[in-house]
């Protein structure tokens, strides 16, 4: 028997302003691109650190976003320890990422939750999301490209959960 509830999933990066925003944006354009879906989502995204509450994307992130036909309205948050009762999957985009995530986590069964967006990867060969926040612009559109890759996988791996 399938379960019905919704499948929460929380993206978390280091600011909450460039990669797990997008990743979070690029997730619900997928599912609402495709009517077949059993399962509905509730995506959200979180930083680790709280330096940027309350703010839009980073703007070089929203206009590469938008080249790419995305249109991204999330205001950044900081994770708290709620996120780990709330959330099915945490979706960390670096291993610094992940290991402020275990380090957080109360206890295991929220440890169980917290997994790396590129182990999602079909086509593209990563380790990780890289932060794109001191570089260039070609930065931001990989980071895109990754996250529409991994996001492609993961929800691919969920759908065919039973
Ligand atoms: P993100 O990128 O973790 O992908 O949102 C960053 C955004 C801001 C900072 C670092 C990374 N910062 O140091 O302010």
């Amino acid at each position: 028997m399938r379960e019905t509830r919704p499948i929460r999933l929380l993206f978390v990066c280091l600011g909450n302003i460039c990669r797990s925003p997008m990743a979070e944006c690029v997730f619900e354009y997928l599912v609402k691109g495709r009517n077949d879906l059993f399962h509905s989502y509730e995506v959200d995204s979180a930083g680790i650190a709280g330096y940027h509450i309350g703010d839009l994307p980073d703007v070089r992130m929203r206009e590469a976003a938008w080249q790419r036909g995305y249109k991204m309205t999330s205001r950044a948050r900081q994770v708290g320890f709620e996120d780990f009762e709330t959330f099915d999957l945490i979706i960390g985009m670096d291993d610094a990422n992940i290991d402020a995530l275990k380090e957080m986590a109360p206890n295991v069964e929220a440890l169980g939750k917290i997994v790396k967006m590129t182990d999602y990867c079909i086509h593209m060969e990563a380790d990780h999301v890289p932060d794109p926040y001191y570089g260039g612009t070609a930065g931001f559109y990989y980071v895109i490209d990754l996250l529409e890759d991994a996001c492609q996988g993961l929800l691919d791996s969920l759908e065919k959960r039973d």
